[in-house]
């Protein structure tokens, strides 16, 4: 017989947990999340691994005849754990100290209308991240602070319908290439001009253009190809939690991916807090409001409170004159817009001793099939997640093999939707 103590345990333990909560004005899931099954995964430092070296003949997998129709985790059942540790190895000059794995608690549903996500995990930190990067004053010139330079953490899922080839099998690895030439690398220069031309070149993140692993080029697309494959709903979706800027509304970033990684149309949410012709910040933050009108260094290792700055809420105007010495500012702020993110409604994020909760609700079907995909019931969808934690950027995250997901206990999946209550297949 399974004893009830564990579950009385965490009842009474339930009132003294003071989770703190990381958005502005936090609203609480309507799901009873008690009644939805927990599927546990491993997600894994990826190291310098790339769609490149995987479909080549130096992944040893590549010389199985049905490489391209097996999934990774078929030949690295539970060997998550093992690779990231191995992988995390050769990267400790990057990333010194970091773990080479981290576990993830999944929890999906849906109703007739919404698709609800749960995702509790364990970060490496005794903080949570409310910093992303930050402004500072040096040689006369505004610029990003480059040492000790804090930088927000994310939960990603990118998702595919069946509509791209080789997803189902390798999921996340797709969209991971080698630095292309000619692109400057992220965090390039210490000066803002340089930082801004980064931005504007796109991002490392695209689909590969050829339909078969074996040989592919990651030669991006033709414009029209591009445009063909757009309409064709052959792009993933990609929804991203970010926990110091577009997080601190309320919003789970909704963009998608093809031959780069696209916002969904609309005014975004995060905005660079710089105006080029000035060379300084457009904001600061409003004394009256948040008690100063900067940051110190001190927040870099509090990290309390809320530190993000919020366009119409705690900003005045930027006035040099009254920012002490050693200000820092946020280099982004954010705006609530009329936005296309508002479509993934962020209903709960906390962190609690170490532990973040996430859970938003997107709808089943968006009505714009240019930039979103919709879910039904029947269809096998394959999620794959990557988590940005302990201030990692780019390459530095924990990401899971492909995760096929279904709406429909009919239709089998590592993930059967669990219908809610009332809730009609869609
Ligand atoms: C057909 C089976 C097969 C598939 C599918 C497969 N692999 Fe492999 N992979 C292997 C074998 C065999 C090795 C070498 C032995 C080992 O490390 O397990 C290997 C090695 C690796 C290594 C290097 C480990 C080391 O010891 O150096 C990584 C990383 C890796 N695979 C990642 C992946 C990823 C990511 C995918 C999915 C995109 C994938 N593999 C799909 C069979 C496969």
């Amino acid at each position: 017989m399974k004893s009830a103590l564990p579950v009385l345990l965490g009842l009474l333990a339930w009132p003294l947990a003071q989770a703190e909560p990381l958005t502005l004005t936090d609203t609480w899931s309507e799901v009873n999340w008690n009644d939805v099954p927990v599927v546990s995964r491993t997600l894994f430092f990826p190291g310098k691994v790339s769609f490149e070296w995987l479909n080549s003949s130096r992944h040893p997998g590549f010389q199985d005849p049905f490489f391209e129709q097996r999934r990774c985790n078929a030949c690295h059942k539970d060997e998550e754990y093992g690779l990231g540790n191995m992988l995390v190895k050769g990267s400790q000059d990057s990333y010194p100290g970091k773990m080479g794995a981290l576990r993830l608690q999944l929890q999906i549903a849906h109703d007739n209308n919404f698709l609800h996500v749960r995702a509790r995990w364990q970060g490496q930190a005794n903080k949570p991240a409310r910093l992303h990067s930050l402004l500072t004053l040096e040689n006369g010139q505004w610029q990003p602070l480059q040492f000790n330079a804090p930088a927000e953490e994310a939960f990603s899922i990118m998702w595919d319908d069946g509509s791209i080839p080789l997803f189902s099998s390798q999921g996340c690895f797709l969209s991971c290439h080698l630095p292309q030439e000619g692109k400057p690398a992220k965090g390039q220069g210490p000066v803002l001009k340089n930082y801004l031309a980064a931005v504007g070149a796109g991002s490392d993140k695209f689909l590969p253009a050829s339909h078969s692993g074996r040989g592919a080029r990651a030669k991006p697309l033709k414009e029209t190809e591009l445009m063909q494959q757009q309409a064709q709903g052959q792009f993933a979706d990609v929804w991203q939690w970010r926990s110091a800027t577009s997080g601190v509304l309320g919003i789970v970033d909704d963009g998608w991916l093809l031959d780069s990684h696209y916002q969904d149309p609309g005014e975004p949410s995060v905005k660079l807090n710089f105006n080029p012709r000035t060379g300084e910040p457009i904001w600061m933050f409003n004394p009256e409001v948040q008690g100063r009108s900067a940051l110190n260094k001190l927040d870099l290792l509090k990290q309390q409170g809320l530190l993000t700055l919020v366009e119409g809420h705690n900003t005045a105007p930027f006035d040099a004159a009254k920012l002490p010495k050693g200000a820092l500012l946020p280099q982004y702020y954010v705006s609530r817009q009329q936005a296309h993110s508002s479509e993934i409604q962020r209903i709960e994020a906390s962190w609690d001793k170490g532990i973040y909760t996430l859970a938003f609700k997107r709808p089943l079907d968006t009505g714009d099939n240019k930039t979103d995909k919709s879910l039904q019931a029947g269809k096998v969808y394959t999620f794959a997640i990557a988590i940005h934690d302990d201030n990692a950027e780019g390459r530095g995250h924990f990401v899971s093999f492909p995760i096929s997901v279904s709406l429909n206990p009919k239709v089998d999946a590592d993930i059967i939707s669990r219908e809610l209550n009332g809730a009609q297949n869609p």
